[in-house]
């Protein structure tokens, strides 16, 4: 009897204290060390990602902020003049918002994957309207529920010029002022990104092309907010810090953001130890930067071996993703989980 009152409070204890070994125990996930870190990392998906329990949860326990890998690319949303393929994206912004996401938008004005309509304009009062009607269209549907849109992609080519694209053609050399202003006046919130790749690097052609050119829209009062690095690496060449940090820098200085937007980091087949460990070496020197410089944000483009469009397009490499073909974590998702953790 008396002894009751004293083992019902050893009993309180107890469970107190095993409650919080089993809490401090349980595994953090990804997920929230970068919550934690306020740090935006994020990953490129498919509709499919969203749907499969596994992959979705995947998704939930190790990133913050997704991106479209294709269905927001005009050729699947608004494949026909009058026809707008919403279910996909409305689907994309549901599980963003259910799972307190970000979202990046990808993209509006590039030279690929556009429906034939797009590819067939020849005329300028046309592919203006096409282009203005595109962007009013969808950032007023979706206004707010964006982060970060990339309005434009890919618009200088290797040598350093603007492409000859169909909207170049077109229009010329002003669609892409034009587009910027008319994704401003559609949603003053979202964060308007001039997306491109090989621009990451201060001395190069390309990348001080792709300088030049934002400095100009700059100059000229365009309003822009940041721009994106796509960094679709290889493994066999090491990251040139000082270019890109000083990259970085001068677009900074121009009161910009910068974003790293497609990362990944592709073998040349078959993987060996060594070149898995340069891979490793290049992923950490983005992300070690990344975190460093403080950037907007830092998606990898594409989570898993199974899904990579890597194969496809870059014949004779692969392995480019933190996922192995069957999901699971390889070393390179450890090495960079430590980095998001300091
Ligand atoms: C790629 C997708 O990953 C592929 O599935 C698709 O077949 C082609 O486009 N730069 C970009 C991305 O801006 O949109 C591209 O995505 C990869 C290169």
């Amino acid at each position: 009897m008396i002894q009751r009152p004293i083992q019902r409070g050893l009993l309180l204890v107890g469970t107190f204290i095993s409650l919080t070994v089993f809490l401090s125990c349980a595994p953090r996930t990804m997920r929230s060390v970068v919550d934690s870190r306020g740090f935006l990392f994020g990953v490129a998906v498919r509709p499919g990602d969203l749907l499969d329990p596994k992959d979705s949860k995947l998704l939930k326990d190790n990133f913050n902020i997704l991106v479209a890998e294709n269905i927001m690319k005009l050729q699947y949303l608004r494949p026909t003049a009058t026809f707008w393929n919403w279910s996909d994206v409305d689907n994309l912004v549901r599980f963003a918002e259910e799972n307190r996401m970000k979202l990046r938008g990808h993209t509006f004005v590039w030279h690929n994957q556009n429906p034939p309509f797009i590819n067939n304009l020849s005329d300028k009062e046309a592919a203006l309207k096409v282009l203005t009607e595109t962007i009013t269209e969808v950032l007023t549907r979706y206004k707010g529920k964006f982060y970060e849109y990339d309005v434009c992609n890919e618009v200088i080519d290797d040598n350093g010029v603007l492409r000859n694209s169909i909207w170049m053609r077109t229009i010329g050399p002003e669609y892409i002022d034009i587009a910027f202003k008319t994704a401003r006046q559609a949603d003053p919130s979202v964060k308007l990104i001039l997306n491109d790749y090989n621009n990451e690097y201060a001395g190069t052609v390309k990348g001080d092309a792709f300088y030049n050119l934002v400095k100009g829209m700059v100059d000229r009062g365009v309003p822009i907010d940041g721009v994106g690095f796509q960094l679709h690496m290889l493994a066999e060449l090491p990251v040139n810090k000082e270019a890109l940090q000083a990259n970085i820098k001068r677009f900074r200085d121009l009161g910009l953001t910068v974003s790293f937007t497609e990362v990944d980091v592709r073998i040349k087949l078959p993987v060996t130890p060594e070149k898995e460990a340069a891979q490793q070496a290049v992923y950490e020197d983005l992300l070690r930067i990344a975190r460093e410089e403080n950037i907007s944000c830092f998606v990898l483009w594409g989570y898993t071996d199974a899904y990579s469009w890597i194969p496809g397009t870059f014949a004779g490499y692969g392995s480019a993703h933190p996922f192995d073909q069957n999901k699971q974590p390889k070393k390179l998702y450890g090495s960079l989980r430590k980095i998001l953790e300091k």
